[in-house]
């Protein structure tokens, strides 16, 4: 045991029988989150314990992102809080190593270490499955930078999470089954920092979610940057669609709900849409990013897609499932976006009523197509259409909580809620839903009534079943 400034004892990093304790923090997507915890899982094979505390940890990792400016430059004013920190550690005595994981390690490599010297590690995104032996290395060689794309797969190398790793993901767990992207959209450093698209095979992904269902996870939310491109090598030969991964992992006894996230547009195959009408545990919500309703701007963008095809996809799903909801990702102010382009953007939302949507300003990013255009948008432009575009899908999501008001929806709980005695879960659409139960409904699908309606999120109480109100739990 150390003692604490305040005198206190404090359980810090070395106890018997542990290697270090480890802090992750993501920047990212899903797939960044994803991979803290197969970064987790290949330290804890190596003797490392997860801490959420960086007081208490001696190995820092920054899982970062690359895909705006804002979230790539954050990365370096924390580096410089960790020099601080590691040289207060060192003065005492004690290691303390930084390592730079994700998206900006991938495209930044070595300009990494050259703005931040306290760094020991920088391990691009498909490496990870390396690094309890680069840590090693880097103990005697700090500065180490390993960005290369290997010819290994990194999933065939990465264990497989044990019982306790298991747990600590809680009820809905990310399972990343393709990465990469070969779509090059203008604005987009993907297919840089994650190379090409790739899917893994079935076999694997199958056992890793058997792994993760049999201690508590329920919910598998499938990611990929492409997720809907998925064909992955089957066993038996041939390749399998993200349709047939799904329909395999249903099979699953312990696999109460599916989702994936985040589909092209141009990907979204008949056999997917009929999946969402014939598998009961695949969830009728869709993330499915239009960038933007102009056809002028969305082939500046190179999405492939013009307005009129991504709507004719829309009808096409909601003619097989009609109660799907949709949410979207949007870029405003991309390199000359007109007033004209952006009421496009406008209407396409007022045309297909999503449940939700994130929408950023267009950031230049190094080395895309688009960044080489001229920016003619001024910035007060383009905070002015943001916001309008922010209002507009909060309008929408208010629309879509309110029309939940008296429904019933099986909720999943997944977690305490905020305030006491309640617990939070989701609907199949995605709903947040409060209710006040005990938290041994965590991990159980309920039927809630929704009797409060907020602007992000839905009160309701547990379903009368014969005559008083339990859960029913819904067994599929
Ligand atoms: N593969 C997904 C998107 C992955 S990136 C797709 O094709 O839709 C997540 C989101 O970040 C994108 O949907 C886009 O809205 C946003 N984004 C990506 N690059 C950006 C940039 N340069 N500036 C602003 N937003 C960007
Ligand atoms: Fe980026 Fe486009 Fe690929 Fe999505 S499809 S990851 S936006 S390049
Ligand atoms: Fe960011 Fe890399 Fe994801 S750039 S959005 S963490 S793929």
């Amino acid at each position: 045991m150390r003692q604490k400034q305040d005198g206190s004892s404090s359980n810090l990093y070395p106890q018997q029988g542990e290697a270090g304790r480890v802090f992750i923090k993501s920047y990212g997507c899903q797939m960044n989150v994803y991979d803290a915890d197969r970064i987790g899982d290949t330290l804890a094979v190596s003797g490392y314990v997860a801490t959420d505390h960086l007081a208490d940890a001696d190995l820092v990792i920054l899982n970062t992102c690359h895909i705006r400016e804002k979230a790539s430059e954050k990365v370096f004013s924390e580096l410089g809080r960790l020099r601080d920190l590691k040289e207060q550690r060192e003065m005492a005595g004690q290691g303390f190593r930084i390592v730079v994981a994700g998206c900006v390690a991938q495209a930044e490599g070595k300009e990494i270490l050259r703005r931040q010297p306290a760094v020991d590690l920088v391990i691009g995104s498909q490496n990870y499955h390396r690094l309890p032996d680069l840590l090693s290395r880097a103990e005697l060689f700090p500065g180490l930078v390993d960005n290369d794309f290997p010819v290994e797969d990194k999933f065939e190398h990465l264990p497989i999470p044990g019982p306790q790793r298991a747990a600590l993901r809680g009820v809905s767990a990310f399972v990343t089954v393709q990465e990469g992207c070969d779509k090059f959209c203008t604005f987009c450093v993907v297919p840089y920092t994650r190379g090409a698209e790739a899917s893994r095979p079935v076999q694997g992904i199958l056992q890793e979610i058997e792994a993760l269902v049999a201690f508590g996870v329920k919910e598998i939310v499938l990611t990929g940057q492409n997720v809907n491109a998925y064909s992955g090598a089957k066993v038996n030969g041939g390749f399998a669609s993200l349709a047939e991964l799904i329909n395999l992992i249903s099979n699953i006894k312990e696999v109460v709900r599916i989702r994936y996230t985040t589909s092209h547009p141009c990907d979204m195959q008949d056999d997917l849409i009929e999946a969402h009408r014939d598998i009961q545990k695949l969830m009728p919500n869709l993330h499915l990013p239009a960038q933007s309703g102009s056809d002028r701007i969305l082939a500046a963008m190179n999405r492939n897609h013009t307005r009129a095809d991504y709507l004719e996809t829309i009808k096409k799903i909601r003619r097989v499932i009609p109660n799907i909801t949709f949410t979207s990702d949007f870029i405003v102010g991309f390199p000359g976006e007109t007033e004209d382009d952006f009421a496009e953007t406008l209407s396409l939302v007022e045309t297909v009523e999503y449940s939700d949507a994130f929408c950023f300003i267009y950031s230049p990013r190094p080395g895309t197509p688009a960044a080489a255009l001229a920016d003619a948008v001024p910035e007060s432009v383009k905070k002015e259409r943001l916001s309008r575009l922010q209002s507009l899908l909060e309008a929408k999501k208010a629309k879509f909580n309110d029309a939940a008001l008296g429904e019933t929806f099986e909720v999943l709980f997944e977690k305490p809620g905020r305030h006491e005695d309640q617990i939070t879960g989701r609907s199949p659409f995605m709903h947040s839903v409060h209710v006040e139960a005990s938290l041994s409904l965590i991990g159980v699908i309920a039927d809630v009534e929704i009797i409060k309606c907020g602007s992000n999120s839905l009160h309701g109480r547990l379903a009368l079943v014969g005559g008083s109100r339990q859960p029913r739990e819904v067994n599929r």
